[in-house]
This record gives C-alpha cells, structure tokens and sequence, in this order.
C-alpha cells in the first residue's frame, strides 16, 4: 500500500483535499491508504467543520489544534505537531495544496524527514513578496517533488524558475471539481430566500486581505465604497474573522449602512448559491476569481496582482488594483449593464484530482 497523508489548514484547502480523497477511494482504494491531517489553522464551525459535512469527507485522522497566532508562531506550531504524526505514521508522501501557512510549514517538515511532497495548485505567482501567500507558494514548490499545476502561467512560472520539467503536471484546477459537484446542492439552498435577495440583483462582498482590511484607513474607505455601491443594490458582506476583529477594533462596524447585509463565514453550498447567483462580485480572495470565472459571474478583485491571471485573461475576472476609485467605476458599469465575457480555462472540467492520483499512483508505483 501507498501510505498518503493530505494536509489541510485553512477554509480554501478543504475544497481541494475532497476530490482527492474521493478520487483514491473511487480508482485506487486497495492501492493508497489515504490520511487527511488538519492542522486546525481554521478551527471554528463555520470555517472549517460545516466544510467537512457539506464536502462529505471523513473526519480528519489527525487534528493538530494549532488554532491562531503571528505567522512564525503558527507556521512553528504546525511544524512541531505535524513532525509528530510523520514519525509515528511513515507516509510515502505528504500533500499539500495551496499557499497558506499550513501548506509550507507541513511541506518543509516532510521534506526534512526526507518524504516526498505533492504541491496541488503549484506555480502561480502573484510577484508581490508582501503576500505572505506568495512566500509560501515559493518556498513550498521549490521543495516539493510534484508541481500539480492548474493553470498555464503556473506551468511558464515553473520553468521561468528553472524548474524540471518532469515534476510539472497540468492538471487543471481541482477545486473545481467541487464546485461541480457541489452545484446541484446549491440550486437547492435557501440562502436567497433566507437573506430576500433576487436573484441576478444584488452584490456579493468578500475582504480579509490583510493589505485591505488591517489597515484602518483602508477598511475605513472600503466601507464607504460599500455604502456607495449600496445605494444602488442590496450587498451581502459574509464576514471573515480577520475583517469582523478589525472592523470591531476600529469602530467601524456600525457604519456600514443598512442595504448592507452583514453575516458570518457562510459554509460552502450556501456560498456557492450566492456566487451563482449575484450579479457582481466584489472580493480579495482568490478562490472567489476562480469559482465566479467557472459561473461566468462578474467579478472585480480588488488587488494589486492576481496569481491567477487566467480569471483575468480568459475568465470573467477585473483586477483594479488597491484603489477604490476604480473598484467603484468597475462596479457602477457592470450594474450599469457592461458585463465582461468570459471562458472557463483549460481542464477545469471536474477530473483535475482524477488526474492527480493517477498520476502520484504511477509515480509512486515506479519509484
Ligand atoms: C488564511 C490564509 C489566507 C487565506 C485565508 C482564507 C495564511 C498566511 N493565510 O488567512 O491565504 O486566504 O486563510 O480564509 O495562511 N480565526 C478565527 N477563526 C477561524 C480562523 C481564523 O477566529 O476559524 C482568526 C484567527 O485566530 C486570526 C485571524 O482569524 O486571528 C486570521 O486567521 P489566520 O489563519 O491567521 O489567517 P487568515 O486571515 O484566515
């Protein structure tokens, strides 16, 4: 047997992970025993639990409970328990996806015992070193033995660094296997009706960037371009952590005016209703580029820099930068009725993890 332990951390690796598992159950079960490790990054139900349930994966085999922290205290602890579950387990690899702390602390452990690595959603690059995610991505894919790529820049970002091609695998975006599989759930939430809102009629807000919400001034012009938006559609604002600890600290949360609906985290068949559905998109995440591009939903990040260009270039994606002036203008036309046409890129067709585990399943067999 293949012994394979999947680590997840943060709310975006759980959709990842999940096709995975399922695709070494469906085609490979007498051949990989696969472990999922949570380090507990995210540990609240409505980031992390309700994820679990709605994307039917089994509880977590190992739970390391490293909760928050600063980066060095969180990436530290991960590394302390996750060394832990690698010497009593001995897996043949460790996968990681992503780009959060959970993913470079728990890749370099393994690399140091000398356990192979498979890096899901390698070689996009934002450019910007300020991202913590951006330092993650670097360091974990130049360690890791499989670069599984989901987009063509990843693969040109690989080889622009020199790296081999025998480890680059274009396999297309498993996240979107997910999404698929999860949309005919979402055509039956009642988040709609729960929240009034018309379909096609009001606009979706996602911030926790900390370049846009740690700082006081900038959360403080976010609401008002919220407020300005709001004058012409109802939003829906669910509300990372992170956003609701600043907006509290800051005295800001009672200014955000009342066509402005406030929630908490949204688990992950209702958010998909509600990305399904909007009429524009405003956010800086980057799953939300990649999930409104498959749906063909409108979609304006506010950030500098993509590390997923293709919502961009092919997608339904608009980047304005860090400025809300533009956000505001990009905003007001998509109402207005201008809508960017877009594609869905190459293999993101629902068999992105299919391809993964054949693939380490060959890999692994050979070596
Ligand atoms: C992390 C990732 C980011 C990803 C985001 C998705 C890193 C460096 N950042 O950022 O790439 O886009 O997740 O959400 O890994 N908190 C709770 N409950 C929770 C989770 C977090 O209260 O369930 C609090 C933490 O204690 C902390 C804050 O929210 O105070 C931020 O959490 P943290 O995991 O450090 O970073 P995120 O901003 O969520």
């Amino acid at each position: 047997m293949i012994k394979v332990i999947s680590v997840v951390g943060a709310r975006p690796n759980f959709m990842k992970v999940a096709p995975v598992h399922k695709a070494f159950i469906k085609k490979h079960a007498g051949v990989v025993n696969h472990k999922i490790c949570h380090t507990g990054q995210h540990y609240d139900e409505k980031m992390s639990d309700i994820f679990f349930k709605q994307l039917n994966i089994p509880e977590p085999d190992f739970y390391l409970g490293v909760g928050g922290g600063s980066h060095a205290e969180q990436t530290g602890k991960i590394m302390i328990e996750f060394e832990k579950v690698l010497l009593n387990e001995k897996p043949d690899l460790v996968i990681v996806v992503g780009d959060v702390n959970s993913t470079i602390a728990c890749s370099l452990t393994a690399k140091k015992l000398n356990i192979k690595v498979a890096h899901i959603e390698a070689g996009l690059r934002s450019f910007d070193r300020t991202m913590p995610e951006e330092l993650n991505r670097i360091l974990t894919d130049s360690i890791s033995d499989f670069l599984f790529v989901t987009e063509d820049s990843g693969v040109n970002n690989l080889r622009n660094e020199g790296v081999n091609e025998d480890k680059i695998f274009f396999v297309g975006n498993c996240m979107i296997d997910s999404l698929i599989d999860i949309l005919p759930h979402s055509d039956k939430s009642g988040i709609l009706n729960d929240l009034k809102l018309t379909p096609n009629n009001y606009v979706l807000v996602t911030m926790h960037r900390p370049s846009n919400v740690d700082n006081p001034e900038r959360l403080e012009k976010l609401i008002q371009l919220l407020n300005e938006i709001s004058a012409k559609r109802k939003l829906v604002f669910p509300v990372h952590p992170r956003t609701r600890k600043n907006l509290e600290q800051f005295g800001l949360m009672y200014n955000l005016n009342q066509n402005i609906i406030l929630t908490d985290p949204i688990g992950y068949v209702d958010f998909i209703s509600l990305i399904k559905n909007s009429e524009l998109i405003i956010t800086d995440s980057g799953g939300i580029q990649e999930e409104s591009t498959y749906l063909g939903v409108q979609c304006i990040t506010l950030r500098k820099s993509t590390e997923r260009p293709s919502t961009v270039d092919i997608g339904s994606n608009q980047l304005v930068g860090e400025d809300f002036d533009k956000a505001k203008e990009a905003a007001t036309k998509v109402l207005n009725g201008y809508k960017k046409k877009g594609n869905v890129p190459p293999l993101w067709d629902g068999k992105s993890a299919e391809r993964i585990a054949d693939i380490l399943v060959d890999e692994l067999r050979i070596k």
